[in-house]
């Protein structure tokens, strides 16, 4: 029997990569996908054209549109990862933020046990729930998280995920995911934004851009990587949460160097503070700019993957050197054709 797996999200970077790879493993794929979504087919382009995937209109602020979408595709997996997901925006829009990221679980559980009891969830969680000084990360570390996406997304971990799991039985596991990019990663994400300024700027179609904290860490992987632990997280015996990272940590600086070597741009950086600069062959080419920056802000997060290798047997593939290639090189290319 082919199986047939429901993913909300779709249309991010994530739900795109992992539709590919449940298509690649032979299943039927549904997608919610929002009446607003501007282009739901921009990242679903090639995926599409193989006739395996249907969308489905719905909203996860709506139950009633989960309720028509989940039995229209009756699905024996569900990945959740539809999500207000920009945490420097989530300041601005707390309650939406919360109303999907936290509500909208509630809503998807609830009407995917009503069908069927036995249905197996994954959710996407955050490395932004844990405490900002305490890495490397696992999944016994304390939980601080510092923004409202992280606190919605904690509450989603804690009342949902484990509280449908230990008191109702049902098969729900959640991937503690660190930061993962890809080409497809959205524009207003420090990676994408640093790729593709910086290969405009060496191809002549900008002058210069401006970042926040550039001594902010993080622990990125590829997206790619990512799908591939959630899919083995729903085939596993039992449900369970996995921190999923590369146990690799680097700076937002650290990137914008990485992205200049793989353009042949020198960079040199003058000044510190909110006076620091990048230049590049005499011109300034990165600025600082105070708006970037967030309120309070988790700076350094490095993932502890020990769990997820020994009980999944998943380890990332690509490393960091690798994502930033393959992210520069892809804003290269395609911005070189609009030149
Ligand atoms: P993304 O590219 O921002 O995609 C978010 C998706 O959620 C989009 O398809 C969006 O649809 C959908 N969505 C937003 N509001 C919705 C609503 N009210 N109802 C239904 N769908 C809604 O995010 P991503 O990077 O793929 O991340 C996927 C998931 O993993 C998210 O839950 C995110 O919080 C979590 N996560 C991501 C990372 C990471 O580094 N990427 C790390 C940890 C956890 P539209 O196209 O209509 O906007
Ligand atoms: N977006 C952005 N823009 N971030 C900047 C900038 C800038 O101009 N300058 C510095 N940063 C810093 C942020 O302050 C943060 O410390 C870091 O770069 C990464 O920012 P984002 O790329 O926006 O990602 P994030 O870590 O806040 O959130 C992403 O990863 C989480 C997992 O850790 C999102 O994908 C979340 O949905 C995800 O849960």
């Amino acid at each position: 029997m082919k199986h047939r797996a429901f993913i909300t999200g779709i249309t991010g970077q994530d739900g795109s990569y992992l539709a590919e790879y449940l298509v690649g493993k032979g299943y039927e794929v549904f997608g919610l996908v929002r009446r607003t979504s501007l282009d739901p087919l921009m990242r679903l382009d090639g995926v599409m054209k193989t006739g395996k995937v249907k969308l489905l209109y719905g909203n996860l602020r709506d139950a009633g549109s989960l309720a028509r979408a989940l039995k229209e595709s009756d699905p024996h997996e569900i990945y959740n990862l539809g999500a207000q997901s920009d945490v420097g925006l989530s300041f601005k829009i707390p309650e939406e933020t919360m109303d999907v990221n936290y509500f909208g679980l509630g809503r998807l559980i609830y009407e995917a046990i009503r069908i069927n009891k036995s249905v197996r969830i994954f959710h996407a969680s955050t490395g932004d729930m844990f405490l900002r000084a305490n890495p490397p990360q696992n999944e016994t570390s304390v939980f601080v998280p510092t923004s409202p996406y992280g606190e919605s997304k904690l509450r989603a971990y804690e009342d949902l995920v484990k509280g449908f799991r230990e008191r109702q039985h049902v098969f729900i596991s959640s991937g503690i995911m660190f930061n993962h990019e890809s080409p497809r990663r959205g524009e207003h994400f420090v990676t994408r934004k640093i790729s593709r300024a910086m290969a405009k700027i060496k191809l002549g179609l900008l002058k210069s851009f401006s970042l926040g904290n550039l001594d902010a860490h993080r622990d990125w992987g590829y997206a790619g990587d990512y799908v591939k632990a959630m899919h083995l997280m729903l085939q596993a015996k039992t449900p369970s949460d996995y921190v999923i990272g590369t146990g690799e940590v680097n700076s937002v600086r650290t990137f914008v160097e990485a992205a200049a070597r793989e353009l042949d741009m020198e960079l040199v950086w003058k000044g510190s503070g909110m006076k620091e600069v990048a230049q590049w062959k005499g011109e300034t080419i990165l600025t600082i700019n105070k708006e970037f920056y967030r309120p309070p802000e988790a700076d350094y997060m490095l993932a502890d993957i020990s769990k997820a290798r020994r009980e999944l047997g998943w380890k990332p593939k690509v490393d960091f050197q690798g994502l930033v290639s393959m992210m520069v090189q892809a804003d290269y290319e395609s911005l070189k054709q609009v030149r």
